[in-house]
């Protein structure tokens, strides 16, 4: 087999006269009659090839017969490109190899994705081929930089005494908001293991074990609805630590935030990193991920509404809807057309509607400009802080309709006005949102981080009493509007952790059947601890300025959950199933 001697995007003008062995695969080939050029491909870059009849006309003959993907080594001698053959966009332009030998190491069929231009491709046709999707620059530049964050963490928190301790994955459920996936034990029937939605029981058996400060990149299981920065399997970087607060670990988390940036040359994050609360941000940004890289904040006209004239407003107001806009300067110079589209796009979100006007030459005009007062709107635009040219637009809706309306409402108008391009990366922490709130579907009370989370400790006698309002010791970092880590201080008192388990409803069977194992631990002084977990793929995605997750991701699966490449999950056959003591449900 031919050695390669360099990569393919080595080569350089000082290579010249020198002989070169490259490996990789044809990007383009091009037969001029006379001559054979090829452009080869590996990680590292392209060079050009070039075949002469008249260097080895039976090599030139073979070289004919190369086409896109074929897997090929080439020797030859490394010359300079005649000046008007040079190709400024390639490190590699001034050169070209003449090819004395050739190996063709495997044949390609066409294929069905452009590795050049991946272009025109679907999702699925580059999932279902996604070895040869790897093979574009840009996925191999997703995947060294997600190597190089995964590297830097590791130096980084080996470097801060962080020891990185490997959790079970066949294990019983974590409860982490998700469901859980199963894996029947065929040792013992009609038993099931959880894959863990995270090692949080774990992690903390780490700090109960003296571990002190522990980490680990690992993947973790969710059975959930999947979105664009969601996967049903996900890494993430966990970390827990033990004799710590909240400062703590969110300075601990800054320090790996800076090193991060500074290893992937994105400069210096402003640290400490800014806090708002959860309800603030709510307030503010109608999410609790808010992307603070631009403005256009929410206000909030309710007490406004319910005075003023309009009837729909006052409605809204009296029956307990919020009412709230947002301010887009220079948005008078919006076409009609765009409005009415935001309006109807706001309905399909499940608004009942978009409410605006404009501010032109000082004057109000157009949307529901003509049924408020002057003193009405005078105070609106006050509250907004609307200049001459503005656009300002209310949605009047109950909390949850509003904040899911005016967040991607907000989320969008960035997007459309170009606000965030060139906005330098913007981060924070997301501080004090509250231990507990009644689940959307059932309406019982569920945790909001999960349950092994610490209620504010000034709350505690209102634990039973007034829940909801019992804040929690809990923290989310923020970049660019992406949850990119969320993590917690635990509670470390077997009692204080039963009162929280009753409260979510558990008897004390189901305490002892699901987490007794971890309520006898908290018996054997459990030092104060506390930890976060990155989720890696969205921290890879939000560094790389990417929306799609799967993009930083290797083998990623659909939004339902399918893996195109290898068709999982599949069927499984009778006598795999009868092993484990499964019975097919007869429909
Ligand atoms: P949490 O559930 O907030 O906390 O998860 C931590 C981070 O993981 C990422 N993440 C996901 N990424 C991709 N796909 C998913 N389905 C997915 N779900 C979550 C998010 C999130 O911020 N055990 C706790 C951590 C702790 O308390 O220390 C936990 O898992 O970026």
């Amino acid at each position: 087999m031919l050695k390669r001697t360099h990569k393919c995007g080595d080569l350089r003008l000082e290579d010249a006269g020198r002989p070169a062995t490259l490996s990789g695969w044809v990007a383009n080939w091009r037969d001029h009659g006379g001559l054979v050029f090829i452009d080869l491909r590996d990680r590292t870059g392209i060079t050009q090839v070039v075949f002469k009849p008249d260097t080895d006309a039976e090599l030139h003959a073979r070289a004919r017969a190369l086409r896109s993907e074929y897997c090929i080594s080439v020797q030859g001698r490394v010359e300079q490109r005649p000046a008007e053959m040079e190709n400024p966009d390639l490190p590699t332009g001034q050169v070209e190899v003449n090819a004395r030998q050739m190996e063709l190491h495997s044949a390609s069929e066409p294929p069905p994705i452009d590795v050049e231009s991946g272009e025109d491709v679907s999702m699925d046709v580059r999932l279902r081929y996604r070895y040869l999707d790897l093979r574009r620059p840009a996925m191999q530049h997703n995947l060294e930089r997600r190597h190089r964050l995964m590297q830097s963490t590791r130096r980084h928190l080996d470097e801060q005494g962080f020891i990185e301790v490997e959790t079970p994955f066949l294990t019983k459920s974590t409860p982490e908001g998700a469901r859980d996936y199963l894996v029947p034990s065929r040792v013992q029937p009609g038993r099931f293991y959880a894959l863990p939605q995270s090692p949080q029981l774990f992690k903390q058996l780490l700090m109960a074990g003296g571990l002190d400060r522990y980490f680990q990149i690992v993947k973790c299981f969710r059975d959930e609805d999947l979105r664009a920065n969601r996967q049903p399997e996900f890494t993430q970087i966990d970390i827990e630590m033990s004799f710590v607060d909240e400062a703590d670990v969110q300075a601990m988390t800054e320090g790996l935030v800076a090193r991060l940036f500074a290893d992937l040359g994105k400069g210096e994050p402003a640290l400490p990193l800014p806090r708002i609360t959860y309800h603030e941000a709510f307030d503010r940004f109608g999410t609790d991920a808010p992307d603070m890289r631009f403005g256009l904040e929410l206000r909030d006209i309710t007490d406004v509404a319910r005075e003023c004239e309009f009837r729909v407003f006052q409605q809204a107001a009296a029956g307990g809807a919020l009412v709230r806009g947002l301010c887009v300067p220079g948005g008078a110079a919006m076409p009609r057309s765009q409005v009415d589209e935001l309006v109807e796009w706001t309905r399909q979100l499940g608004a009942g509607g978009l409410a605006w006007l404009k501010l032109r030459d000082g004057r109000p005009e157009g949307g529901i400009s003509k049924f408020l007062k002057p003193g009405e709107l005078d105070a609106i635009c006050r509250r907004l802080n609307a200049g001459d040219g503005a656009l300002l637009l209310f949605v009047a809706e109950r909390r949850y309709l509003s904040n899911l309306t005016l967040s991607h409402l907000r989320l969008r108008l960035g997007r459309e006005l170009g606000l965030l391009e060139g906005a330098p990366d913007a981060l924070c922490w997301v501080v004090e949102p509250p231990a507990f709130e009644p689940d959307e579907v059932t309406g019982r009370l569920t945790f909001v981080h999960h349950p092994f989370t610490s209620p504010s400790q000034d709350a505690l006698d209102r634990l039973e009493t007034d829940p909801a309002s019992v804040p929690a010791r809990a923290y989310d970092l923020v970049m660019n509007g992406q949850e990119i880590a969320g993590g917690s201080i635990r509670i470390n008192d077997p009692a204080l952790q039963m009162r929280v388990f009753r409260l979510l409803g558990y008897t004390e069977e189901q305490v002892e059947e699901r987490f007794g194992f971890f309520m006898r631990a908290l018996r054997y002084g459990v030092p104060p601890h506390g930890g976060i977990a990155f989720g890696f793929d969205r921290t890879a995605m939000t560094f790389l300025g990417i929306e799609d997750i799967r993009e930083v991701i290797a083998f990623p699966k659909t939004q339902r959950a399918v893996c195109l490449l290898t068709d999982a999950p599949s069927e499984v056959d009778e006598t795999q199933l009868r092993e484990l003591g499964i019975r097919r449900r007869e429909d």
